[in-house]
């Protein structure tokens, strides 16, 4: 069942970490890093796009998130509504679907506006899905899945014998998005955070010294060489 070496990745997902550290390093404020982190992240999806990628997926802000001060917050979300906002039009130009995983009942008004705006404008398109996770934690939306799992069975909807990993899989905010080839971290940080934990079970895991405001579409190449240099067993013999 090994992948031919060659094959490029269906999907890929990113922890872009390292802003605040970008911006201390040139005594900017950290929100300074997190706009130009927002313009690397545009970037990398149209290297994705040319790469042939299906399936892109973003680390924007985790339900952990919250926990920083407000200003930081505040200013987080303004900047994320901002570039959806500003960037539609060219996001769906360049055929991408956009898709937001994450609790979006913790998220400010009008950015969800935004999102649900976007969402539709892009839904035909099949050149690339980007997944941007905003409020997102994996734990949570485990939880979120097997409530509704719990619901059906309550109504008498499902049977306790008829939940499968595909159907689990189905009840995820990923659902019909393939699982993780290759999860990128950038910033030295060797961690999950709370990421994509089910869909990673079998990814390639590339982790990148680099902070997120210095990766460039060169070095997501070189993150997509490494993968294709490993040798995927999903549990077979070597
Ligand atoms: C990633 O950069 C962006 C978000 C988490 C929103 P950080 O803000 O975590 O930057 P560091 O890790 O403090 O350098
Ligand atoms: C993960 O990065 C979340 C995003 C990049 C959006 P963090 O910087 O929040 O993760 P920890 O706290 O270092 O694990
Ligand atoms: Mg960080």
């Amino acid at each position: 069942m090994s992948d031919h070496p060659s094959r490029p990745p269906q999907h890929v997902a990113i922890i872009m970490d390292g802003n605040g550290r970008w911006a201390r390093q040139r005594s900017l404020s950290r929100l300074e890093g997190h706009h130009q982190g927002s313009a690397v992240a545009q970037d990398i999806v149209a290297a994705a796009a040319q790469m042939g990628i299906p399936y892109l997926t973003l680390y924007a802000f985790s339900s952990e998130n919250w926990r920083r001060d407000s200003a930081e917050v505040s200013g987080l979300m303004t900047l994320l509504q901002h570039s959806l906002e500003t960037k539609a039009d060219e996001l769906h130009e360049k055929g991408v679907r956009l898709k937001v995983i994450g609790e979006r009942d913790a998220l400010p008004h009008a950015i969800l506006k935004t999102i649900e705006k976007v969402e539709d404008q892009t839904k035909e398109n099949t050149r690339i899905t980007l997944q941007m996770a905003i409020s997102y934690g994996s734990r949570a939306e485990i939880v979120h899945a097997a409530k509704s799992l719990a619901e059906k069975v309550r109504d008498r909807r499902l049977n306790p014998e008829d939940i499968t990993e595909q159907l689990f899989s189905d009840h995820l905010y990923t659902a019909g998005v393939p699982d993780l080839d290759l999860f990128i971290r950038t910033s030295g940080e060797h961690r999950i955070s709370n990421y994509l934990l089910w869909q990673l079970s079998y990814a390639e895991l590339v982790f990148v010294d680099k902070l997120w405001p210095d990766f460039t579409p060169e070095d997501f190449k070189e993150a997509i060489a490494t993968y294709n240099t490993r040798e995927r067993r999903f549990g077979t013999a070597a």
